[in-house]
């Protein structure tokens, strides 16, 4: 698919964020742990959600989703997804829990963005510890499920969101055992699964520290829940917002969990404004910035491409340091095509100030093609953005959202269905 996008707009206006991509994932994936009926509020319409549910449902649970809502149900389970699930990174979260509930688990090995080697070995060690030993074999992932003697303690070797969520998913129904996770990750997102989990009935106390402890229970009941609004597409469009000089209102994000994204972007001169359920963006004067990135509450890496693009229209020097992901620099070369000045040292992107002007530009990952969108809307001139469709991963309702805060768009060419 190739998007047409005029340029030299002004982002503003108003829109609402959709719920969190990142909270959606596991949360759906924790579904194959149910054995009642279960509703999910709040859950984005986008396409990384819609492989998830294939794939839940291809283990046999039932989903209706609708309006932003998911029902689900339990049928019959089995622990083998062969269709789906190559795409997208969370599918590895289904592997734990599957294998506890069905005693073998086999997937598809995970895909999901190209910006790192993005490996699963903290994943496979915690597990092995929960009594799952796994095979990787070609394409495919494999856990089989004996039984755990006694209580558990794993140490992360580092704070992997994936793989807190995973072992914290995979130790739920241990019936009797006591699990402690130490060195975990601290998102949000990890919290909401935890609060989603609770609501069912788990026992897991110490969500959102670095020390988690889970108490198997039997079975989980029925329950409802709403899934928090996502932080990084609320990120993008504040980025978006400030890099144009336009105004902006983001409705439908908790103040709270912006603050680490706030606080860093007011440092550097950036006017926002926060009530209980929505943030302003006003026009602003910025300075040149040094950032890193890291695990929460750490400058998350999934806006690091979105800053790197602001500090293209800041008046100096800025250097931007990215400790999580070793390949995350291919917003990088996009950038240059739009006569940014811009180098790459190691893990550090030095960013001069730059004026933009239109290219024919491609995004490879989820992040870089929000970013070239958003630097094409504000360049001089249009661009044309190849495999634009990778948007819809992870950013709902795009098409009504760019018209309503003013980037002028058209596609030229639709070369596969999207959802
Ligand atoms: C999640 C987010 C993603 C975000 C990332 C970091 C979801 C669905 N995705 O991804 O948007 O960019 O957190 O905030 O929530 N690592 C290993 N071995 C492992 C696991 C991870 O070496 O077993 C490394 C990774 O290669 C990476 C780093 O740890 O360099 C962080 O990965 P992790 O926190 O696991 O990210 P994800 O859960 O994949």
């Amino acid at each position: 698919m190739i998007a047409r996008i005029r340029g030299n707009s002004k982002i503003e206006g108003e829109i609402t964020v959709g719920g969190a991509k990142n909270s959606s994932l596991p949360i759906l994936a924790s579904l194959v742990l149910i054995s009642e009926e279960i509703k999910i509020e709040k859950i984005p319409d986008i396409s990384d959600v819609s492989e998830m549910i294939s794939m839940i449902r291809s283990a046999g649970i039932a989903v209706n989703f609708e309006k932003n809502t998911v029902s689900a149900r339990p049928s019959n389970l089995k622990g083998e997804i062969r269709e789906f699930g190559s795409s997208i990174r969370a599918s590895i979260l289904l592997l734990g829990p599957l294998a506890v509930r069905t005693g073998h688990a086999e997937l598809r090995y995970p895909g999901g963005c190209l910006i790192g080697k993005r490996s699963i070995d903290i994943h496979i060690e915690g597990l092995k510890k929960l009594g799952i030993s796994v095979n990787e074999k070609n394409d495919m992932i494999e856990a089989v499920f004996d039984k755990v003697p006694e209580d558990v303690r794993i140490d992360l070797r580092f704070p992997s969101v994936g793989a807190t969520e995973h072992l914290m998913m995979t130790s739920v129904l241990l019936n009797g055992i006591h699990t402690e996770i130490r060195n975990c990750a601290k998102e949000p997102e990890i919290v909401d699964l935890g609060k989603f989990l609770n609501s069912m009935g788990a026992k897991i106390s110490g969500v959102g520290t670095d020390r988690i402890s889970i108490d198997g229970v039997k079975k989980l009941n029925a329950s409802v829940h709403s899934v928090i609004g996502d932080r990084i597409e609320t990120g993008t469009y504040i980025i978006g917002a400030l890099s144009s000089g336009g105004m902006l209102k983001i409705n439908g994000i908790s103040n709270n969990v912006m603050r680490n994204v706030t606080n860093e972007l007011k440092k550097i001169g950036a006017k926002i404004t926060a009530s209980e359920n929505a943030l302003i963006v006003y026009p602003s004067d910025l300075r040149p910035f040094k950032l890193s990135t890291g695990p929460y509450p750490q400058f998350p890496t999934d806006l690091q491409p979105q800053m790197t693009l602001l500090a293209c229209h800041v008046n100096g020097h800025s250097e931007i340091t990215e400790t999580v992901f070793e390949q995350r620099f291919g917003h990088v070369d996009e950038l240059k095509k739009m006569g940014a000045d811009i180098s790459v040292d190691k893990n550090k992107i030095e960013v001069m100030p730059s004026k933009l002007h239109g290219a024919k530009l491609v995004g490879n990952d989820l992040r870089e093609t929000a970013t070239i969108l958003f630097a094409a809307a504000t360049a001089d001139g249009p661009s044309e953005i190849e495999k634009f469709e990778i948007i819809f991963r992870g950013y709902e309702n795009i098409y009504k959202k760019l018209k309503d805060i003013g980037i002028d768009f058209e596609i030229l060419k639709i070369d596969r269905e999207v959802s």
